[in-house]
């Protein structure tokens, strides 16, 4: 795919499959709501099989199956078809790393205005510091984001827990830590550690109800604020901003990070996770479409480079400030110590 993004082509198809880029995530949307994985993944792996568990025409299957095929989102031996290894992994419904919920709620929730994003671009009004998305979340809507974020969520934890040790630490505050995914997995894997989730108002409704369910509610707290504006919790020696960067502009971004280390226990850690371009602000692509995405939201939210990230938190005070790759240069970590 990312061949696809090179402009040294003498023929248009890169142009094309761009432009057409949108039907592409309906195939895959329209599989996923018709559960069609899900049933490949159950048995059904040929056509008419496929045709007979998704109840619909075997014409209308055999044109799905052919665009997933085409997509290695299905691989074909013979004539029979299975799912491609991430696909098996993240889109069987009933799985422990199901991803539906994040899929679906991308796909009927979305900002409408991506398909009039010139127009919004357009728009010279001042962006607020909170983008729309966030700044009026009610709790239904929150709890229904969430149901999405912790579906994708849950891996991300995890990885991070496999990645980062934190036996010796005491209490997390995870700044906009949305379900608690992250504090959920701490709970899982050290006895003693604590998390305070700080996130907005409405979204703390929604905290309490995953940590209730994990069982961990005496060890997973919820406090609601807003972190660009309200004081933050004092003493913890863990504190994470995951999945937030691209909502702000470089000067909350650097006001959050030097609170946070303002609030936060000597020789502790901060880590921050999001999409962030490289260096040399080339790519990769997901960070400059989270970005861009902002200009929907009316927000002063932008891409950040990892430099410009390492660069908030040393301007806040923290040494040892390290940039890792954390979904392969897709997702990075930046990581400092309070001295
Ligand atoms: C994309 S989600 C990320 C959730 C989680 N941290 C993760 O990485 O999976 C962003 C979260 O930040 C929260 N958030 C955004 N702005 C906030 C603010 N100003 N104060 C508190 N929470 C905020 C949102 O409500 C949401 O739960």
């Amino acid at each position: 795919m990312e061949d696809l993004f090179d402009g040294s082509r003498r023929d248009s198809l890169r142009l094309q499959l761009l432009g057409w880029g949108d039907k592409l995530s309906e195939i895959l949307n329209a599989a996923i709501e018709l559960r069609l994985f899900t049933k490949v993944s159950a048995g059904a792996d040929t056509v008419p099989a496929i045709a007979e568990a998704l109840d619909i025409l075997p014409l209308n299957a055999e044109r799905l199956v052919l665009a997933c095929v085409a997509m290695d989102l299905l691989r074909r031996d013979g004539d029979r078809y299975r799912n491609a290894p991430d696909v098996e992994r993240f889109l069987v419904a009933g799985r422990k790393n199901y991803q539906g919920p994040w899929f679906r709620w991308w796909r009927k929730k979305d900002h409408p205005g991506w398909h009039r994003l010139a127009d919004y671009l357009r728009r010279k009004d001042a962006p607020a510091v909170i983008g729309e998305l966030y700044a009026h979340h009610t709790v239904e809507e929150a709890r229904d984001f969430h149901e999405g974020m912790y579906a994708v969520g849950m891996g991300a934890a995890h990885l991070f827990h496999r990645t980062v040790d934190l036996s010796a630490r005491r209490l997390i505050l995870d700044l906009g830590g949305g379900s608690g995914h992250y504090c959920i997995v701490a709970a899982e894997k050290y006895p003693a550690i604590r998390g305070i989730v700080f996130d907005l108002p409405p979204v703390v409704e929604v905290t309490r109800e995953y940590a209730a369910k994990s069982g961990y509610s005496d060890r997973i707290t919820a406090q609601g604020g807003d972190f660009t504006a309200d004081p933050l919790p004092a003493g913890a020696d863990v504190v994470l901003l995951n999945g937030n960067g691209t909502i702000y502009g470089p000067d909350t971004m650097r006001a959050i990070v030097a609170k946070a280390h303002d609030a936060m226990a000597p020789g502790g850690e901060m880590h921050i996770i999001f999409e962030m371009l490289d260096d040399d602000r080339s790519g990769p692509v997901n960070a400059a479409l989270f970005g861009l995405y902002e200009a929907l939201m009316g927000s002063e939210g932008r891409a950040h480079s990892v430099t410009d990230v390492a660069g908030y938190m040393r301007a806040a005070g923290f040494v040892d400030v390290s940039i890792h790759d954390f979904l392969g240069r897709y997702i990075r970590r930046v990581t400092g110590l309070k001295k």
